[in-house]
C-alpha cells in the first residue's frame, strides 16, 4: 500500500512477471441494482473501467448516468496532476451527501489515486464513508470486495506488482473501435511523472495473447483496434526474448484488421524500423502522438526525458517524410521549476517548426514522490499561466492550419456513432485521427466512408459523405 520511493521502485524492475488467468464465478446477485461509474485520467483508465463495468455488469447491476439513482458508485481516479485530486474529493463529497440519504449506498474509489499512498491515508480518515479502495493492480478482485463490503472500509491496494492477467473480460465502450493493453506500467521514470509509482514497472503481454485478442475482436467485427501503454515503443523489450513494437506492429497488421493505432510514443524508444513499418502496412494508421513535453535542452535533461530538441526534430522529420500524410500530436508542460523565459521561447520554436496537428498542454503540477516535486518551484503561477495561453494560441493557430488543408478533399473516415449533441449528425475519425462530423443514417456507423470536407475548425471538421 505504500508508494514506493525513487529507489524501491527501480529495484522492483528486477522482479519476475507472471502471468495469470482470470477466473470469474460469481453470481448476479444484484439484478435491479444501478451503478454509477465515472473516469478520470487517460485512456488506460479509460480501458479499465470496460473491465471494471463488466465485473459490476456480472454482479447483475445496471447502469445509470444519474447519481442519484446509484446503489453503487465507481470513482476510476488519475493521480497526473494535483487538481485531479481535488476533483475527486469534491465528487466525493457530493456522494457522502447522497449516502445520508440512502445508507446502502456503496461508495468505491479505484484508479491511480488509490495507489497514493496519502491519499490512502486520507480516505481512512478524513472519509470513512468510503466503503472500498482498490488499485490498478487488482482491479479483478473488485467483485469479490463488493461482495464483501460490510459496515467497515474495505481496502486492497497493491504496491508492488509483477502480474499480468489475461483472460480478462470487458464491458466495451463501442462495438467498431476496442482498446488493447499491449503493456502496463512504465519504466522512464521522467523526473516529474507519477505513473511509473502509480501502474509499476513495464510489463509487455506476449505477442501470442495480443494476437488473440485482436483476432477475436476482428470476428466480432471491430473494424479498429488502439494498442495501449504508456510508452508503446518500449513494448517487448522486458520479454525473454525479447520483442520489438515494430515487430507486434508487423503481426497486427497481418491480422487484416481495417485500422491499427497506438497511444503513446516517447521519443526514445522510436526506432526507424518502426517508422518503415507504419510507412509500410496500409491498416496502420498514419497517425502518431509523440509527446515532446519542452523544447529546452535544459528543461529536457531536467525531466529526465533522454533526448534533446535536436533528437525529437531529427525523428520528426524523419516520420513525416516516410509515412506518407501523417499527422503528429504532441504534449507540452510549461512552468516546470526553472524554465525561463528563453526555454519557454524555445518551446514555442519547436511548435513553430513542427506544426503539430494538435496538442495536449499543461502546466507543470508538482507531484509528492517524484524527484522533480523536489525542484524549487521559481516559475509563478501567473507566469505558467500566460505561457500555458501563449502557448494554446500558437498550437490551436497549426492545428486549424493543418485542418484548413484537409477542405474540400475526400477522406476516409471511420462513423463511430451518432453525435451526443445533435442527433442528426454523426461522427468519426479519419485514418489522420481527426474528428469529422457528417450527416448521414445509422446505417453508416462501424463504416469506413469517403467523406468530403467542407469546413475545418481548430479541433473537428464538417463535411459529407461521398
Ligand atoms: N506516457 C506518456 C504520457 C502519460 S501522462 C508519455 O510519456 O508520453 C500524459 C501527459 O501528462 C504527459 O505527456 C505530460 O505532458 C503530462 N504530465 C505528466 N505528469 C505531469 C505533471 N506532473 N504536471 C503536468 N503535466 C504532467
Ligand atoms: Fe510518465 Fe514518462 Fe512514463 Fe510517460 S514515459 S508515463 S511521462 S514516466
Ligand atoms: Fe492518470 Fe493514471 Fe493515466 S495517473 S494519466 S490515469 S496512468
Amino acid at each position: 500500500m505504500n508508494l514506493p520511493n525513487l529507489e524501491e521502485a527501480r529495484k522492483r524492475t528486477n522482479k519476475k512477471v507472471t502471468i495469470k488467468k482470470n477466473s470469474y464465478d460469481f453470481q448476479s446477485i444484484y439484478k435491479g441494482k444501478k451503478y454509477f461509474l465515472k473516469t478520470y485520467g487517460c485512456q488506460m483508465n479509460v480501458h479499465d473501467s470496460e473491465e471494471i463495468r463488466k465485473y459490476l455488469e456480472l454482479l447483475g447491476f445496471e447502469p445509470t448516468n444519474d447519481l442519484k439513482q446509484a446503489d453503487i458508485v465507481v470513482l476510476n481516479t488519475c493521480a497526473i496532476r494535483e487538481n485531479a485530486h481535488d476533483k475527486v474529493f469534491g465528487y466525493l463529497g457530493r456522494c457522502k451527501h447522497l449516502k445520508h440519504e440512502k445508507p446502502d449506498l456503496l461508495i468505491c474509489i479505484g484508479g491511480c489515486m488509490s495507489q497514493e499512498e496519502k491519499v490512502v491515508e486520507e480516505i481512512k480518515t478524513k472519509h470513512p464513508y468510503v466503503d472500498i479502495v482498490f488499485g490498478t493492480h487488482n482491479i479483478h478482485e473488485l467483485p469479490q470486495m463488493i461482495l464483501d463490503a460490510q459496515q467497515k472500509q474495505n481496502i486492497s491496494v497493491y504496491s508492488i506488482e509483477g502480474d499480468v492477467y489475461e483472460n480478462v473480460l470487458y464491458s466495451r465502450d463501442s462495438k467498431i473501435s476496442a482498446w488493447v493493453n499491449i503493456m502496463y506500467g512504465c519504466d522512464k521514470f521522467c523526473t516529474y511523472c507519477i505513473v511509473p509509482y502509480t501502474r509499476g514497472k513495464q510489463r509487455s503481454r506476449t505477442l501470442e495473447n495480443i494476437l488473440d485478442e485482436v483476432k477475436l475482436l476482428k470476428k466480432e467485427g471491430y473494424q479498429e483496434v488502439t494498442l495501449l501503454g504508456q510508452n508503446v515503443n518500449a513494448y517487448g523489450k522486458d520479454l525473454d526474448p525479447q520483442l520489438s513494437f515494430s515487430q507486434l506492429l508487423e503481426e497486427v497488421a497481418k491480422t487484416k484488421i481495417s485500422r491499427i493505432r497506438f497511444v503513446t510514443s516517447h521519443p526514445w524508444d522510436f526506432t526507424s524500423e518502426m517508422i518503415d513499418t507504419i510507412a509500410k502496412y496500409d491498416n496502420i494508421m498514419p497517425y502518431i502522438h509523440l509527446p515532446i513535453q519542452s523544447g529546452s535542452n535544459q528543461i529536457l535533461r531536467l525531466m529526465g526525458r533522454r533526448y534533446t530538441k535536436e533528437d525529437y526534430l531529427k525523428l520528426f522529420q524523419e516520420i513525416k517524410e516516410k509515412v506518407k500524410g501523417v499527422s503528429i500530436t504532441t504534449d507540452i508542460i510549461v512552468g516546470f521549476p526553472n524554465e525561463s523565459e528563453q526555454d519557454f521561447l524555445e518551446t514555442l520554436d519547436v511548435v513553430r517548426q513542427c506544426q503539430f496537428d494538435g496538442a495536449f498542454t499543461f502546466i507543470y503540477s508538482p507531484r509528492e514522490g517524484t524527484p522533480a516535486s523536489k525542484i524549487k518551484d521559481n516559475v509563478s503561477l501567473k507566469e505558467k499561466e500566460e505561457r500555458l495561453a501563449k502557448l494554446n494560441e500558437l498550437v490551436n493557430f497549426y492545428s486549424l492550419q493543418n485542418n484548413k488543408k484537409l477542405e474540400d478533399k475526400v477522406v476516409p473516415v471511420l462513423i463511430l456513432g451518432k453525435n451526443e449533441k445533435d442527433a442528426t449528425k454523426l461522427y468519426g475519425y479519419t485514418d489522420t485521427m481527426k474528428l469529422v462530423n457528417v450527416c448521414g443514417s445509422s446505417a453508416h456507423i462501424g463504416k469506413i466512408v469517403d467523406v468530403k470536407i467542407k469546413c475545418a475548425k481548430s479541433f473537428s471538421l464538417d463535411g459529407v459523405i461521398e
